[in-house]
């Protein structure tokens, strides 16, 4: 059996990206490999972060890996907070502490135009590929649903009329960015 690392130890991520790959491929986390430290995540686009993760694993481990960077991008505030989504309000901040800083930013501004990317970054015998899921949709003018996390609540998917935080996991894991990204690293592995 061909093993991979995931280079998290988000179970949700984990359980995701088991469920569409094939049978001969067993995946483990970070944990598995007796990896506990942070993993460095400097670089400033979403692409490098994602690459930063898996050769950091790769060359430390010498295990065939992957690793996944996402970020929001708003198109009036020129793809902000993007690679910074966690960290938009500052480094102490929550996701209600981002969530208002966005609302802010955007105070007033009829452009709502926005998207989830999501990079993962894969490292097989040595070479690179990369995966890129892509949602895009609008941002809200104040939080609606209570579901999910991060930006979840003020998210509207183009073509729904519920945001991430309003639609219900399943609904939402299926569509999103993220499951966009992992199907296309999932379908490229079980060939
Ligand atoms: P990560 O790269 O998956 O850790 O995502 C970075 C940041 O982007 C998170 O801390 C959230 O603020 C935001 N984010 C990522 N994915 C989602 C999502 O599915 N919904 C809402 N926010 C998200």
């Amino acid at each position: 059996m061909h093993k991979i690392v995931f280079a998290t130890n988000n179970v949700h991520k984990m359980a995701e990206v088991s469920d569409i790959l094939c049978s001969g491929i067993k995946l483990l986390s970070l944990k598995d490999i007796g990896c506990f430290e942070e993993l460095p995540e400097t670089q400033n686009t979403i692409d490098a972060n994602a690459l930063q993760k898996a050769r950091y694993v790769y060359e430390k481990f010498s295990m065939d890996c992957f690793a996944d960077d996402t970020g929001l991008e708003v198109e009036i505030l020129k793809g902000a907070p993007g690679v910074y989504s966690a960290r938009y309000a500052g480094e102490d901040c929550n996701s209600e502490n981002n969530i208002q800083k966005l609302l802010l930013e955007m105070d007033g501004e009829t452009n709502r135009n926005a998207c989830f990317r999501t990079v993962a970054a894969l490292i097989l015998d040595g070479k690179e590929y990369l995966f890129e899921g892509k949602i895009s949709g609008r941002i809200l003018t104040e939080k609606h649903g209570t579901d999910g996390f991060g930006y979840d609540p003020v998210f509207l998917p183009d073509g729904y009329d519920l945001s991430f935080a309003q639609m219900g996991m399943e609904l939402k894991n299926r569509i999103s960015h993220r499951a966009l990204a992992m199907k296309k690293l999932s379908t490229f592995l079980n060939k």
